[in-house]
């Protein structure tokens, strides 16, 4: 099943001299349970991207379906809560409340929702991410690669179908970055959870099922899965010589 799908999606950002088209004319689509990564160089439109999969901002045209549902057709308040049910976001900054410790953070989106908190699931997710020593702690006690960890944890603890990662371990060694990506991995193949993550690191990409690579705001390849082989002939996977030596 396709759980992630975008149709033409276009972001002009700025006007006149300043206009930036960030995202043009983008197809892509993920199915669920997929693991997939999107690389490119700075600049080339993967946060805006990532930011509309997520319902973050809306395109200035084009579409993105999660569940076959139209995200942008839901006022800002039913969007809100859509997000807030379906899609677990990590970002390079880790976004965690000052005030809160390590297990408040990690079951806050949780509680804003009024549902309740699994705790054995969110236990598992705590000792798999290797922070069960730190549940007290203030973020600001913590180092970097912790405090992503908690990031992390934040994200899976409330079982979205969609986690969505924006160079979730830019600020992490390399040791601990395969670490963490193994364990998103196998978290989302558990619970078929769908995870889309940016990364610079073609290392950690290769971890993923699947590599989209964006270029100049343009999906150059990978923005499908090769479910027909039209689909790999047409990203240049396949050439038609090679598709008469497979008939
Ligand atoms: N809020 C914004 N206002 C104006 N321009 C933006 C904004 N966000 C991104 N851009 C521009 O859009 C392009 C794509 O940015 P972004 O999606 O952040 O790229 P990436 O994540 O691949 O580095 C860049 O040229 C960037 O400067
Ligand atoms: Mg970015």
């Amino acid at each position: 099943m396709e759980i992630l799908k975008t149709e033409a999606l276009t972001k002009v950002y700025g006007k006149g001299q300043n206009k930036v088209t960030a995202l043009d004319q983008a197809y892509f689509s993920v199915e669920q349970g997929e693991f997939a990564a999107i690389v490119g160089t700075s600049g080339s439109g993967k946060s805006t991207l990532l930011h509309m999969l997520g319902g973050l901002d809306r395109p200035t045209s084009g579409k993105v379906f999660v569940e076959g549902k139209d995200i942008f057709s839901l006022k800002d308040e039913a969007l809100t809560i859509f997000r807030r049910r379906k899609i677990g976001f990590v970002f390079q900054s880790f976004n965690l409340v000052p005030t809160l410790n390590v297990y408040e953070n990690i079951v806050f989106p949780i509680q804003l929702d009024d549902n309740t908190v699994d705790e054995k699931f969110v236990g598992e997710v705590i000792n798999a991410l290797g922070i069960e020593n730190m549940q007290e702690r203030l973020p600001n006690q913590l180092s970097g690669g912790q405090q992503q960890r908690v990031a992390i944890a934040r994200a899976l603890a409330a079982k979205p179908a969609i986690i969505l990662a924006d160079e979730p371990t830019g600020n992490l060694d390399s040791k601990t970055s395969q670490d963490v990506l193994s364990l998103l991995k196998v978290t989302g193949q558990k619970f078929s959870q769908t995870i889309v993550m940016i990364t610079h690191n073609e290392a950690i990409a290769q971890m993923a099922d699947r590599i989209i690579r964006i270029e100049d705001g343009h999906i150059i390849k990978g923005g499908r899965p090769y479910t027909s082989l039209d689909s790999a002939e047409s990203e240049g996977i396949l050439t038609s010589d090679m598709r008469g030596l497979t008939k």
